[in-house]
């Protein structure tokens, strides 16, 4: 399926786990495909150096994107961190940090990438937001925060911007089989029991991949989508339902 044919995408957070995968398939079904990461080196398509905390630092990689893509019709709004904590033991460093990224990070990006999404006459942004969003998880008060965030800017970008052609959509992923989560299993006491809880809190009895959160980010951004804008779509082995 080559539905991205002649349109360009821009993918934050594109260099590893989630973004990687999204990259990937948007560029496999046409797409011409610009990662903003801090560390582009794996990212497939047009990897640039980024940091979405700085915003002299997306507005140029944006820039760059637009340049090498010759368009922007997609933006991914992916790049994320984690924190792990109740509202007590997060300190207010490590909230700012992660409000910087998860939070603003998006607004940055997107406020760089609206001038060129309203010339598209296919415009679509895609936020990865999370289950911890909704789903009321201990130790990650500081990251559900973040996330819950970036779900209510989902509903109100659509609201804003649906008169310009310009759709927003978020998923809403379960525990993915990332780096990330490989970094946080290879911190815990006991690697294995860690890997098994988590995959018995998902109905599936598995961690989702992150191929299937692509999926999913690639249909939201995808011109069969038209009619799609701020819905939440879960990609959670059914933990949502719970
Ligand atoms: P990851 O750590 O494998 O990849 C995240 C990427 O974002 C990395 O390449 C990193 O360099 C980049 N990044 C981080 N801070 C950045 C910054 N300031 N500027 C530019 N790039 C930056 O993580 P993963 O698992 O792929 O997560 C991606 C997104 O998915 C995040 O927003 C995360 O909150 C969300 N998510 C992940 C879940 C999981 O279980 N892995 C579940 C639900 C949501």
């Amino acid at each position: 399926m080559k539905d991205f044919e002649g349109l360009g995408a821009v993918v934050t957070g594109g260099g590893s786990g989630i973004g990687l995968a999204v990259a990937r398939t948007l560029a496999q079904r046409g797409a011409a495909v610009a990662c903003l990461d801090l560390d582009p080196s794996e990212a497939p398509g047009t990897g640039l150096r980024a940091d979405v905390t700085d915003e002299e630092s997306v507005n140029a990689a944006v820039a760059a994107a637009a340049r090498q893509l010759g368009r922007i019709d997609v933006l991914v709004n992916n790049a994320g961190i984690g924190a792990q904590g109740t509202v007590e033991t997060n300190s207010y460093d490590e909230w700012q940090r992660v409000f910087d990224v998860n939070v603003l990070g998006l607004v940055r990006a997107t406020r760089a990438c609206l001038p060129h999404l309203r010339r598209s006459p296919a415009a679509a942004i895609v936020n990865t937001c999370s289950i911890a969003a909704t789903a009321g998880l201990p130790q990650r008060a500081l990251y559900s925060a973040s996330k819950g965030a970036v779900q209510s800017l989902t509903l109100a970008m659509a609201a804003d911007h649906v008169g310009e052609g310009v759709r927003v959509n978020c998923v809403n992923p379960g525990t993915v089989d990332t780096p990330w989560v490989r970094r946080l299993l290879a911190a815990a006491d006991d690697p294995e029991a860690e890997l098994s809880a988590l995959e018995k809190r998902q109905p599936t009895g598995r961690l989702v991949s992150a191929e299937e959160v692509a999926a999913a980010v690639a249909f939201l951004a995808s011109p069969s989508a038209g009619a799609t804008t701020g819905t939440v779509l879960a990609v959670d082995g059914g933990m949502h339902g719970l």
